[in-house]
């Protein structure tokens, strides 16, 4: 089976064509990062417009690769929640449009669905072999607007739980206002992880406390890191370039990457599941990389990382979700309907207090 994928849920316009074995016969990613980053994050209007220009030649690009014409596709995948309206309208659009004139199937795929099953991706001869988790596993989402742990007992909706999220910003966005207010541009993840990488952690540490630290709760927060950050800033100055700013990214980063390597620990002892899956933008962060692989050695957990492609927005992971979902019997027509919440159930409230 080969399924087109089409994802416009936030700042990528993104097509693929994929199997339902997860081998990625194309794949086509068109950041909007230039046209958001004079703002410091993303402006929902300018992402409609931008994906409303990109996604046909995306798609074509995307079909082209895999030497395929769009009636050659057994059905077409839309990530259809959770994400900013208008762009989600986008993507929908255009595969109803294209289920309707070549007679395919169409099925609305769930964003962070197509995050958690990422890791099955096979991009290439140098990934045909890569080890892939068994079910049950725990999954680690750190993106710009989500991050929660998840036990994902099967590749569909009904059988992944969420077992905590952040009540405020996710640990993506934390990278982000963090890094603008360090006058680092956007996105921010990226360039702390690199300064980070050159800063001692221990000589800012006092400026940065632990986020959330309560260690029986699964669930986030890293809205007190930023607001520690910007006291810091408010207090001291920005620190000018150099061993200052890199000490503060680093204690920014560790103390981030600390909380996130916990939690995940932590949910895989309480299920009884050794084995980690990473998904989301921040899981190409090199601290969290090395910080994890350390803890999971430790635990004797194994740990799965997919590639940084896989980690990032892209079509695949939602063809591929999709192609698993016409491989069960499901579809859905073109009644089907954006939202802007994720369909798994949540257990963590945003902006609730202390549980
Ligand atoms: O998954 P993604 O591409 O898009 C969303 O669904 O949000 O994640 C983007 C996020 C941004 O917040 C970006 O700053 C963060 O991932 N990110 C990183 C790194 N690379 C991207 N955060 C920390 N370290 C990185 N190396
Ligand atoms: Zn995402």
């Amino acid at each position: 089976m080969r399924v087109l994928g089409i994802e416009t849920s936030c700042d990528e316009t993104a097509a693929a064509v994929v199997t339902e074995t997860g081998v990625v016969l194309s794949d086509v990613v068109r950041s909007q990062v230039e046209a958001h980053a004079p703002y410091g994050g993303v402006v929902p209007e300018i992402a409609s417009r931008d994906h409303a220009r990109a996604i046909v030649p995306v798609i074509r690009e995307a079909l082209a690769r895999a030497g395929m014409k769009p009636g050659d596709v057994d059905g077409i995948a839309v990530t259809s929640r959770p994400g900013l309206l208008g762009a989600l309208l986008v993507g929908l659009s255009a595969a109803k449009g294209l289920s309707f004139t070549t007679g395919k199937p169409i099925v609305g795929v769930d964003h962070l669905v197509g995050h958690l099953l990422a890791v099955f991706l096979r991009r290439g001869e140098a990934e045909a072999e890569a080890p892939v988790p068994s079910y049950p596993f725990i999954a680690l989402l750190a993106s710009g607007g989500h991050t929660a742990l998840y036990r994902v007992d099967a590749p569909r909706l009904s059988a992944i739980r969420e077992l905590g999220a952040t009540r405020d910003d996710a640990a993506g966005e934390a990278f982000d206002k963090t890094a603008k207010l360090l006058g680092l541009g956007y996105p921010g993840g990226p360039v702390v992880d690199r300064l980070a990488a050159t800063g001692d952690a221990s000589r800012a540490k006092d400026a940065v406390p632990r986020s959330m630290a309560h260690r029986e709760s699964l669930e986030f927060s890293f809205s007190g890191v930023k607001a520690a950050v910007m006291r810091h800033v408010a207090m001291q100055g920005k620190p000018p370039e150099g061993q200052a700013l890199a000490d503060l990214c680093a204690a920014f980063q560790a103390s981030v990457v600390g909380t996130l390597v916990d939690k995940a620990v932590r949910a895989a002892k309480v299920e009884g599941v050794p084995r980690i899956v990473l998904a989301g933008g921040v899981a190409a962060n090199r601290g969290l990389r090395a910080r994890m692989a350390e803890a999971c050695a430790r635990q004797k957990i194994a740990l799965f990382v997919p590639s940084f492609a896989s980690c990032t927005d892209n079509a695949a992971m939602i063809a591929y979700a999709g192609a698993l979902r016409f491989a069960a019997g499901e579809a859905d027509d073109l009644a089907l309907e954006p939202s802007t919440k994720t369909a798994l159930p949540r257990v963590t409230r945003k902006g609730a207090g202390l549980r």
